[in-house]
């Protein structure tokens, strides 16, 4: 009962079939259908390649030979925009050769006419367990995991073997860290592993989030205070300072304090002794400062909110974090392992991920990085209703929705990008306007007039447009 129930609910796969010839298309659909399989069909490869932008497809099938745009080029587009979506080539028995062409561009398989439908069934099942992204079915290397030795990173990509590199390098010192990266890229992550590969391992490692307490009470956490010093202070109190004693302190957001805050941080660092609000005693400390930001802390040295010298004196070793959206090769480690963490933690058997939903994710920008990815994983563990995450169970349009840019939302007219530019509130307005102009050039032919025109600018405008955007028709039209 168990296993059937599971059959049924697997096979809610969406599956599009592209063929001239409507016997083939619609027997195709039938037996999908029949199968359990969701299939949509296309006449020809244009309206295939807008349906595959518009909705996730886990399977392409389509035929070779088609009047307009032919089955070769479906399957380079589809290689181009999803390259983990396997596509199946239909051919007839007089076009082997071309069938061989086709596994040359990257076909998963091809299906030589006549077929039997177990055939077909039997081709789509393999495509989909191929190229399904599975929990469980490590290759050789995946199974060893992160080969860097430290816990909770994953992802192997160049970008992050420099930060793990740095990471190892600096650990052993007692040099300050100056850690920066967009929100979710791991800055906290980065912060422990420094602490748990360095000699202070044994002694406390100590979290002070400057962004979410007021001036007056972080100065008392951070620096102490003694009985009776101020207003409310009924006991004396041991500034995180002193509790990281001889172990890491960890200031995160450190752009959120104040200047006069920064004043006393500064002096602090400087001598190397404190002295509690309300003392007279200083006491000396030994700690390993590592400090976290997103913002830019020289912006505001140059505007004045920030402290030259305290920036100097943070700014000893710098680690950048990459944004997500710049190592995607990471995904799919990422992605395994978010998906093991969540339907363990849930206790929901989920045993992978569609290829049309990978497709989704290395499409998308992710603005708040791995904890957004981790967000959307454990979501969709909880909602999906198969035991593998489709496309349509990752609702990724509700976070952060007003900065999900995809092909379909790409503005098509001036108007439509003031109301796009509006909704996102000027924040990351170039790249919807460099998609804005890019795709109305390739929608006129990379006629700059007509383009100009469709989207109801003045022509000087909408070149002014194209420079300040740095954009170069050429190289676009190469590209
Ligand atoms: N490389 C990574 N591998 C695995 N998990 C990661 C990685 N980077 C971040 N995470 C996870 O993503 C979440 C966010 O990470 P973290 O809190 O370190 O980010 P942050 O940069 O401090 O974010 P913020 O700026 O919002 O405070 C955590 O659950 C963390 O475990
Ligand atoms: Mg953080």
């Amino acid at each position: 009962m168990e296993t059937c129930r599971q059959e049924k609910r697997q096979n809610k796969l969406n599956i599009i079939v592209v063929d001239d010839e409507a016997v083939i298309r619609e027997g195709m659909r039938r037996i999908l259908a029949a199968e359990g399989y969701q299939a949509e069909t296309s006449a020809d490869g244009r309206t295939a390649l807008e349906k595959i932008q518009e909705q996730d497809f886990d399977v392409v099938i389509t035929d070779l030979k088609m009047p307009g745009m032919d089955g070769i080029e479906v399957l380079k587009t589809i290689k181009i925009l999803q390259p983990e979506v396997p596509v199946i080539i239909i051919t007839g028995y007089s076009t082997v050769s071309s069938a061989v062409d086709a596994m040359k561009n990257g076909a998963f398989d091809y299906i030589a006419k006549p077929f039997s439908p177990e055939l077909i069934i039997d081709k789509v099942k393999k495509a989909i367990d191929h190229k399904t992204l599975m929990i469980d079915s490590f290759s050789a290397k995946q199974e060893l995991g992160p080969d860097h030795g430290f816990d909770g990173f994953v992802g192997e990509s160049a970008e992050m073997q420099k930060v793990y590199r740095r990471i190892l390098q600096v650990a052993p010192t007692d040099s300050t860290v100056l850690i920066t990266g967009e929100s979710g890229t791991g800055k906290e992550l980065t912060a422990r592993a420094i602490h748990t590969n360095s000699l202070r391992q044994e002694r406390p490692f100590v979290a002070v989030d400057c962004g979410s307490l007021p001036e007056t009470l972080l100065e008392s956490e951070l620096f102490g205070h003694i009985k009776g010093s101020f207003t409310g202070a009924i006991h004396s109190k041991m500034g995180l300072f002193k509790v990281a004693d001889r172990g890491t302190l960890f200031l995160d957001d450190i752009s959120n304090i104040s200047l006069a805050t920064q004043a006393k941080l500064m002096r602090v660092l400087q001598e190397r002794v404190l002295t509690p609000i309300g003392d007279t005693q200083p006491v000396p400390i030994d700690i390993r400062l590592v400090v976290a930001t997103n913002i830019n802390l020289r912006a505001m040295v140059t505007k004045g909110t920030f402290r030259e010298d305290l920036f100097f004196r943070i700014n000893v070793i710098p680690i950048q974090l990459p944004p997500l959206r710049e190592r995607k090769g990471d995904l799919p480690f990422l992605i395994r392992h978010f998906l093991k963490k969540y339907s363990g933690e849930i206790g929901k058997e989920v045993r992978g991920m569609a290829p049309g939903a990978i497709a989704v994710l290395k499409a998308y920008e992710f603005p708040g990085n791995v904890r957004e990815l981790e967000n959307i994983i454990e979501r969709a563990v909880v909602l999906c209703e198969g035991d593998v995450i489709r496309g349509n169970d990752l609702e990724l349009r509700s976070v952060e929705e007003e900065r999900y840019l995809d092909l379909n939302s790409v503005p098509l007219s001036l108007e439509e990008l003031k109301e796009t530019k509006k909704r996102l509130r000027e924040r990351a307005t170039e790249p919807i306007e460099k998609a804005f102009v890019i795709n109305a050039l390739k929608r006129n032919n990379w006629n700059v007039s007509r383009a100009a025109e469709a989207t109801g600018m003045l022509r000087p405008n909408f070149h002014a447009l194209l420079k300040k955007l740095g954009i170069s028709i050429i190289e676009e039209q190469k590209g």
